[in-house]
């Protein structure tokens, strides 16, 4: 018997995020195409938030559906350990070719937490290689988020995130205010300075601070983090697992600062939004402190679904549309777009703030107090827009047509009017 109450449209499925017993009914969704999400009760949806920030080129677009489809017919899967295949090499190759600098070790695996506790692992290990103990913390930043895996909850800002109730039970790194001013840079600068030889790495999500709120920094933040972290000899992890393939207005975060981080995470857009795919990648230097004589040097690391044949069938197709059609100047039109169509936001009572940043929009509110109530208030006005925290936010689809784009923050203008 599967549990009553007002959830009780999910079956036996547990759902995320979710009070079981008090939460409205989930929508049952039967279809998806381009920015529409097709409701069993014969509904459509303008999708505003592209599945948590996938699904880049919209959904379901026939040229990864094709490539998927193909790959499907020659091999669904084959493991990682002692076999490769094509698509996993192209896949490593093109993503080392875009990264910036010397980015180009791909480890791949099958979320986005993974990849960083994968790249948690690299910094921790890197340093043990070197045959420096010690070094096992991590420095990770106020309004953080990076997963919801015990060692992702571990460096997730856990006021601002959703993981206080676990604080007793975590490892213990390092939680900071991010070095937004020159006094933030030297008060960073004093606490590495006495904590850096127990430290290996700085984490952080750079621009935007996704889960945590939607917040941005400028790129400014993310020198100073290279800057401090060459001064005390650490390695610097960009997740740029929200925040990659153009998302924030250029291919990945890092390139609006102009800095190589020693790791970066990818991921959610990594596959068009298609299949579950992530990657670690890693700079030369680190990659060269595993390679040695002694087997004991290696990564320890191998999810069993890493490389998935169709994920990167998926991920190549995604990469082939990059190329060929400009979404950087889309995301740029988007925003654009957003910052017009959202700004009347900002006299309605109760809203905050009105911030865009490439492909970013976002309403920010003193305080949402039913919830419930707001999200069903924007299904009625036929989108699909998940406000959390204190915001409204959109994320569509890069590909996302002006006119569907303005039926997103119509929805948002009407529905903040009305409350
Ligand atoms: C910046 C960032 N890192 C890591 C994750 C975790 O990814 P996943 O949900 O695929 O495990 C997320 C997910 O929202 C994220 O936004």
């Amino acid at each position: 018997m599967t549990s009553t109450g007002p959830a009780g449209g999910a079956g036996s499925l547990w759902l995320p995020y979710t009070q079981m017993r008090t939460a409205p009914p989930p929508l049952r969704a039967v279809w998806t195409d381009g920015c529409r999400i097709g409701l069993a009760d014969g509904r459509v949806l303008v999708d505003g938030i592209a599945s948590w920030w996938t699904a880049c080129h919209g959904y379901n677009h026939p040229h990864i559906r094709q490539a998927v489809t193909d790959q499907l017919g020659r091999m669904p899967h084959v493991m990682l350990g002692g076999l490769v295949h094509d698509g996993a090499l192209r896949l490593a190759e093109r993503l080392a070719a875009l990264l910036p600098g010397d980015l180009e070790r791909v480890f791949l695996a099958d979320s986005g937490s993974v990849a960083v506790e994968v790249a948690m692992k690299m910094a921790v290990q890197f340093w043990l290689n070197r045959g420096e103990r010690g070094r096992t913390r991590m420095v990770s930043f106020r309004g953080g988020y990076h997963g919801d895996t015990m060692a992702t909850m571990a460096v997730c800002d856990p006021e601002e995130g959703m993981h206080s109730l676990f604080a007793g039970v975590l490892p213990r790194h390092h939680l900071v205010e991010l070095p937004r001013d020159e006094d933030g840079e030297a008060a960073l600068d004093a606490f590495l300075a006495a904590h850096a030889s127990g430290i290996a790495a700085l984490l952080v999500e750079p621009l935007v601070q996704g889960a945590g709120g939607m917040v941005f920094h400028p790129p400014d933040v993310l020198r100073r983090l290279r800057r401090l972290a060459d001064r005390h000899g650490l390695l610097l992890i960009l997740d740029e697992i929200f925040t990659g393939f153009g998302r924030t207005g250029t291919m990945f975060a890092c390139e609006a600062a102009g800095i190589v981080p020693d790791i970066v995470t990818l991921s959610k857009a990594l596959t068009g939004g298609t299949m579950a795919l992530s990657a670690a990648v890693a700079r030369r230097h680190v990659f060269d402190a595993f390679s040695s004589e002694n087997p004991l040097h290696a990564l320890m690391h191998g999810p069993t679904f890493m490389g998935n044949p169709l994920a990167c069938a998926a991920a190549n197709a995604s990469l082939d549309l990059f190329e060929r059609e400009d979404r950087l100047e889309q995301a740029s039109a988007i925003g654009a777009q957003m910052a017009d169509e959202l700004e009347p936001c900002r006299t309605l009572p109760g809203v905050t703030d009105v911030r865009v940043m490439g492909a970013i929009g976002v309403v920010q509110l003193e305080a949402i107090r039913d919830m419930d109530r707001l999200k069903a208030a924007l299904v009625a006005e036929g989108v699909w827009v998940r406000p959390f925290r204190d915001i409204v936010y959109l994320t569509p689809a890069l590909t996302i047509r002006p006119d569907k784009l303005s039926r997103l923050t119509g929805a948002i203008r009407a529905v903040l009017r009305a409350a």
